[in-house]
């Protein structure tokens, strides 16, 4: 591992955060970074979690911490899932391969985005653990449909379909930084924005051997191939999916489905209906919709509607192994976590998504031994103390 994400200089991921910045040019690091509009739900993802405090058990010894649990049949070593996170193949050379690797060493998930540069049949070779894939409908149905066939293929576990993508989030950041010239094929609309990629030579270099500008390798547009990169803004323009599609991907798939982007207890219902066999709690990391409450106060309303009936996750603000237990404190299954590692990506490639799971496993298991805690299945809400004002389970659900 190298020394720049090792120990004293990386202990937690808001350090290899820093380090990304300093590897990345900056349309690189704001698209891991940024949110949308005035990033209200970003932070306020981040800060839910500061609001929940803990109700130690002190005086207990809990001298072996198992962390496994298991998702959707598969066992994990810990509750831990890589989040669908587009185009990390600028943020590392085949940052797709890299990130996968690091999780399957580790024991856990890693979930492949359709806006990847690298083939899903290599993702999938490159890890020796979990894959499952992300489905967006850029490029159209046909297009889709040939992604989940080769996904099937190349032995993909679960197929996430996110479902809060009706057009971008407004993604100021990206805007400003020309993410959409830089990414475009007309030379002078780029002139402008180029100098922030100068400033990082270090990842010019990787990026240029690395084949420079890549393609989005799995949405294979038919009589065309694969389509050219464009930035995610315009590629989730195209993106729509309706609870009516799930259907047909349902049949496509034929495998476990994840519905990922419920924000209420009513889409949670949605998603049992279509079958789904887990669902995420998520927001996109604030960078659709800004203005919704962050994923940790949802939570408990879709865990007190549906948690019977479908395995529940959530995504949104997760930085510490801290705040993996109180998600789970508050009833997720387990937690997916998408800036988290990618900065250890930007970082230094797979090393630093090795490390910020590594800082988080650490950090779980220090904190359940601080709670007194003996495993991760008993933990529940005594274990927290939620604001006032905050709506619990039970009150939130409209089912009563
Ligand atoms: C892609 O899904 C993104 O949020 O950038």
């Amino acid at each position: 591992m190298p020394r720049s994400v090792q120990s004293p200089r990386v202990l937690n991921i808001e350090d290899l955060r820093r380090v990304a910045k300093r590897q990345l040019p900056r349309v690189v690091f704001d698209y891991i970074d940024g949110g949308a509009e005035d990033e209200r739900t970003s932070r306020a993802n981040c800060r839910a979690f500061e609001e929940v405090t803990f109700r130690p058990r002190c005086a207990v010894a809990t001298p072996a911490c198992d962390l496994r649990v298991s998702v959707l049949g598969q066992s994990l070593s810990m509750p831990l899932i890589l989040a669908p996170v587009g185009s990390s193949r600028l943020m590392y050379p085949r940052g797709e391969e890299a990130a996968a690797a690091a999780a399957g060493e580790a024991g856990i998930a890693y979930t492949l985005s359709t806006l990847s540069g690298c083939r899903l049949e290599d993702v999938a070779a490159a890890s020796k653990g979990t894959v499952w894939y992300q489905v967006y409908l850029v490029g159209g149905r046909d297009c889709a449909l040939s992604a989940i066939e080769r996904a099937k293929a190349a032995g993909y576990s679960a197929l996430v379909v996110t479902i809060d993508t009706a057009v971008a989030g407004m993604r100021e950041r990206d805007l400003r930084n020309g993410a959409k010239e830089l990414l475009g094929d007309r030379f002078g609309s780029k002139l402008p924005f180029v100098s922030q990629l100068l400033t990082r030579p270090g990842w010019l270099a990787r990026f240029l051997a690395d084949g420079g500008l890549m393609k989005f390798q799995n949405v294979v547009i038919p009589g065309q191939g694969p389509m050219l990169y464009a930035d995610v803004t315009a590629a989730l323009g195209d993106a729509v999916v309706t609870w009516d599609d799930l259907k047909w991907i349902q049949q496509a798939w034929g495998g476990p489905i994840v519905i990922k982007g419920v924000h209420t207890a009513d889409d949670a219902r949605h998603a049992v209906d279509v079958g789904a066999k887990a669902l995420v709690v998520s927001n996109h990391g604030g960078r659709q919709l800004d203005g919704v409450a962050p994923t940790l106060r949802v939570l408990p309303e879709v865990v007190a509607t549906v948690g019977d009936q479908i395995e529940v996750l959530v995504d949104g603000g997760i930085r510490r192994g801290s705040d993996i237990v109180k998600a789970l404190c508050l009833g997720a299954r387990a937690v997916m976590a998408g800036r988290a590692y990618a900065y250890g990506l930007g970082a230094a490639g797979g090393a630093g998504v090795a490390r910020a799971i590594e800082i988080l496993r650490a950090d779980l298991i220090r904190t359940l031994k601080l709670l007194g805690c003996p495993s991760l299945a008993e933990l529940d809400q005594s274990y927290i103390d939620v604001p006032a004002g905050w709506p619990t389970g039970r009150a939130a659900s409209r089912n009563g």
